[in-house]
C-alpha cells in the first residue's frame, strides 16, 4: 500500500465544514422511502444489533484510513479508461478539481456508514447520494464538467471492490481475525444497504 495520509480532520471531526455535505439539513433531498421500507430492507440485508456494535468498532479503525480507502477506489477506477469520463472531464481527461471537491464527502461516507443511525435523515441523505450519481444531481454540487450520469451497472459492480478491499483496512490496527470477520460482515451489510437505497433514483418505484 502507498504511504498513509490520515483522513482530514474536517472529515472526522467537523463534517459540517465539508463543502456540499448536506446530511441532516433541509438542502438534502427528501427520500421517497418510508421508515418501514428501511426496516424491511434492514431485515433482508440481515443487519443486527451485533452488526451495529461491530460497525462502531470498525468506525474507530477506519476513521483515519477513510481518505486512503477512497484514494485507492479512485485509483482503481482511473485504471479503467472507460470509467474516466465519469470522474474526469467528459472526454476522459483528469478533472482534479472535481476529485478534490467530492473526495471529502466520499471519505465521510466511510465513517457515516459505520456510525449514523438509520433514521429519516439517513434515508434523505442516501437518496441525495443516489441522485448525485445520476442525471438528477451529478456534477451539480461541485459545478463539475464531467459526464452527467454513472450507469447503475457500474455503481453496483464497484460495490464488490468497496466491500472486498475493506478487509485489509479493518485488519490494519491489530484486531483479532475473529473481530475482523465480524466487522467485515457488518461493513458488507451496511455498504449493500446503502448502495441498494442509492439505486432508488435510477428506476421506477414500481420496479424498485
Ligand atoms: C459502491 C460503489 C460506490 C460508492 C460506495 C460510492 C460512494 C460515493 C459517495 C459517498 C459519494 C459522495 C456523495 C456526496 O456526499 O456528495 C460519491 C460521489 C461520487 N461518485 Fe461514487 N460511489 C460508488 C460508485 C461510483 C462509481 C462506479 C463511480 C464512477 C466513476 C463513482 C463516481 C462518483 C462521482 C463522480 C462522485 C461525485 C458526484 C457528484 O457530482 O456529486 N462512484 N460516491
Amino acid at each position: 500500500m502507498s504511504e498513509h495520509t490520515p483522513t482530514p480532520k474536517s472529515v472526522t471531526e467537523h463534517p459540517e465544514e465539508i463543502p456540499g455535505y448536506t446530511y441532516g439539513t433541509d438542502e438534502a433531498a427528501a427520500s421517497p422511502l418510508t421508515l418501514e421500507d428501511l426496516e424491511r430492507l434492514k431485515a433482508v440485508v440481515g443487519l443486527t444489533d451485533q452488526d451495529e456494535q461491530a460497525l462502531r468498532d470498525a468506525a474507530e479503525i477506519l476513521a483515519d484510513q477513510a481518505d486512503d480507502m477512497v484514494t485507492a477506489y479512485r485509483r482503481r477506477l482511473g485504471e479503467l479508461p472507460f470509467m474516466r469520463a465519469y470522474s474526469g472531464h467528459p472526454d476522459g481527461t483528469p478533472n482534479p478539481a472535481y476529485g478534490a471537491a467530492s473526495q471529502p464527502r466520499f471519505d465521510r461516507f466511510i465513517i457515516d456508514a459505520c456510525t449514523r443511525p438509520l433514521d429519516q435523515d439517513w434515508l434523505n441523505y442516501q437518496h441525495e447520494i443516489g441522485m448525485r450519481h445520476t442525471r438528477a444531481k451529478k456534477n451539480a454540487t461541485d459545478h463539475a464538467d464531467s459526464l452527467d450520469h454513472i450507469p447503475m451497472r457500474y455503481l453496483l459492480a464497484f460495490t464488490a471492490v468497496v466491500i472486498a478491499t475493506a478487509r485489509e483496512y479493518l485488519a490494519a490496527k491489530g484486531a483479532s481475525a475473529e473481530q475482523v470477520d465480524r466487522m467485515h460482515a457488518a461493513f458488507t451489510k451496511s455498504v449493500m444497504l446503502h448502495v441498494t437505497v442509492w439505486t432508488r433514483p435510477y428506476v421506477d418505484a414500481v420496479d424498485w
